[in-house]
């Protein structure tokens, strides 16, 4: 598995939703009754996938390792920036730089567009996630509530540098970019871990996207 010559990274296709959202539930479910508020990611559909590609503008990248899917990460455009979000990998698959090479793709997709900064944001209580995208180059750049959790999210970002370079945009002071960077996190959350749309408040043919909602306690919908 080491060799890297075993693992492929393209980008998925709607006809790849149901490969995705199995590897979202079974990568995530080490932490399902463990970390509060819960992840989103519990309850992904493969309907739910296909809406966030084409109504909400995420891309996913699917690793497979000899052809078999093991991972995968996602990642949609926002202005200034690439917000990446949902690395996960098979728990078969870990330990073999598969997080690694879909974290380098994502940023490969931000260098063909010239954007210069990935955002992304960690839980707070998992340090060894944070730690390893730190050892990936990510720094923190601020705190973000959820579901009313003081500092549950840590912000991180990663920014690129280009050879020849135009003019550098000015650099706002820390506090500043903090708290642009905890609103764009708490809009980030909103679509990606707290909000539930009920089709019923939807356009017919988002609804008809959507499809059913998602199984989910009434518990974890707090
Ligand atoms: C975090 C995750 C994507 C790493 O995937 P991976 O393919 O095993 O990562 P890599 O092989 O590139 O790197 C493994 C390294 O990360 C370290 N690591 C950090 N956090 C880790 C974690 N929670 N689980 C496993 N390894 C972790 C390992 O110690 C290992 O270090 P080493 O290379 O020095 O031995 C994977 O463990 C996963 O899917 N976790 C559940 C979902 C998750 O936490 N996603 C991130 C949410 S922000």
């Amino acid at each position: 598995m080491a060799d890297d010559n075993r693992v492929a990274i393209r980008t998925a296709g709607p006809d790849d939703a149901d490969v995705i959202a199995d590897i979202t539930r079974t990568a995530f479910g080490q932490f399902e009754g463990r970390v509060y508020p819960p992840f989103r990611a519990h309850a992904q559909t493969p309907a739910h996938v296909r809406w966030e590609m084409e109504a909400k503008g995420f891309v996913y990248g699917l690793a497979l390792v000899d052809g078999r899917p093991a991972g995968h990460v996602r990642w949609r455009l926002r202005p200034g920036y690439m917000h990446v979000s949902r690395l996960a990998v098979l728990p078969e698959c870990r330990g073999f730089g598969v997080g690694r090479r879909l974290m380098a793709w994502a940023e490969e997709e931000a260098r063909r567009r010239r954007v210069r900064v990935l955002r992304g944001e960690v839980r707070t209580a998992l340090t060894d996630v944070l730690k390893y995208y730190m050892d990936m180059g990510y720094r923190v750049i601020g705190y973000a509530s959820l579901h009313g959790v003081p500092r549950c999210l840590t912000l991180i970002e990663k920014r690129l540098s280009y050879r020849r370079q135009t003019a550098r945009p000015a650099r706002p002071e820390r506090e500043e970019r903090t708290d642009d960077a905890a609103a764009s996190a708490a809009e980030e959350a909103a679509w990606v871990d707290e909000a539930r749309i009920s089709p019923r408040l939807l356009h017919p043919a988002l609804a008809r996207l959507i499809g059913p909602p998602a199984q989910r306690s009434r518990r974890n919908r707090r």
